[in-house]
């Protein structure tokens, strides 16, 4: 029986199993809370709705009770703190990491082998708290942003083209921050360069607007972003149980590639059964390389908190 677990059944976590049961990604899906009844009442709520949108996948709810997730294939780990308007994704560092532990914890003891999906933020470095703590391979631990940013990417530029949102395929690097580097010479419409279709001028606004994409949500709602995140997130568990060998930037532990070892970074890399198969190597020009380092360089200082916060 495939079985997915999603941890926190907070917006984020709530909505990515709701995608799962609907999708019918998987068998059964437990969602967990520490929050007394919430992961019950949330799982017997998407239950309630199958005969309604036609699905079998069965939610479950667990207060805290790890063995119910024994087994798990997957794993997505959305328990933690969202930011508030004035907040960096950095300022959750103290609090989530300790979550992020204590629930890799728990996971592991019950799902030696699952894979493990992080999107709790700071995502790069709780990609690397999560994969610190399980031991395991770093093809099985990996951290949702780039599917979220990119999508991000690709509504504006569907926006601005008047075109559909299906028709951009697009690449973006580094750390989810506002650092990140999208990158328009690996985004095409259909095809078609975007290059060829929008101005300079135009297209830099739009990645700067999509680096900020995050905080423009949080200035408006008082909280971050859930429904594209918990999609997001849902979409590489898809890639992964189905093993559909989806190419898709993830967060992974880099060794080596782009010329940089030992930090966590978002990478084209292809999505299946053994979660990581293959990061794809980028042959970027000298500008996009100088951003890219220069992202690697924030999450590294961020990882160095980590790092202080454990000694
Ligand atoms: P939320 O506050 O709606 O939900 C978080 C849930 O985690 C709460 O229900 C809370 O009770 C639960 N929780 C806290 N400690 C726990 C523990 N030890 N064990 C189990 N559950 C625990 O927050 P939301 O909006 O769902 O965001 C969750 C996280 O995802 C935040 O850190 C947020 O910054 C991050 N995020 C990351 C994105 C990405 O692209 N990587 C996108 C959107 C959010
Ligand atoms: C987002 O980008 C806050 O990481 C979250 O929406």
């Amino acid at each position: 029986m495939s079985k997915v677990t999603v941890v926190g059944a907070g917006n984020v976590g709530a909505t990515c199993a709701d995608v799962l049961a609907y999708r019918e990604v998987a068998e059964e899906i437990v969602l967990v809370d520490i929050k007394e009844g919430i992961a019950e009442g949330k799982a017997l709520d998407i239950w309630q709705k199958a005969p309604i949108n036609q699905y079998d996948s069965r939610t479950l709810g667990s207060t805290n009770d790890y063995s119910k997730t024994a087994k798990s294939e997957v794993v997505v780990i959305t328990s933690g703190l969202p930011r508030k308007p004035g907040m960096t994704r950095d300022d959750l560092i103290e609090t989530n990491a300790g979550i992020v532990k204590s629930v890799t914890e728990n996971i592991i003891k019950y799902s030696p082998n699952a894979i493990i999906i992080v999107v709790s933020n700071p995502l790069d470095v709780m990609t690397y708290q999560a994969h610190l703590t399980s031991g395991l391979p770093r093809n099985k631990v990996m951290g949702m942003a780039g599917i979220l940013d990119t999508a991000r990417y690709r509504a504006f530029l569907a926006e601005e083209l008047n075109v559909s949102g299906k028709e951009i395929q697009a690449i973006l690097l580094g750390g989810h921050g506002d650092t990140m580097v999208p990158l328009p010479r690996y985004t095409t419409v259909a095809g078609i360069p975007v290059t060829e279709l929008v101005a300079k001028e135009k297209l830099d606004t739009i990645i700067e607007r999509t680096k900020f994409g995050g905080g423009e949500l949080v200035k408006l709602m008082g909280t971050s972003a859930w429904y594209a995140p918990g999609a997001a997130a849902a979409q590489m568990v898809e890639a992964i149980l189905k093993n559909q060998r989806r190419v898709f930037p993830v967060c992974i532990k880099l060794d080596g590639e782009y010329g940089i070892n030992d930090c966590y970074l978002g990478v084209p890399v292809i999505l299946g059964k053994n979660g990581i198969e293959q990061v794809i190597e980028l042959n970027l020009n000298a500008e996009e390389m100088a951003l890219l380092q220069t992202s690697r360089g924030h999450v590294k200082e961020v990882m160095t908190v980590l790092d202080q916060l454990k000694s």
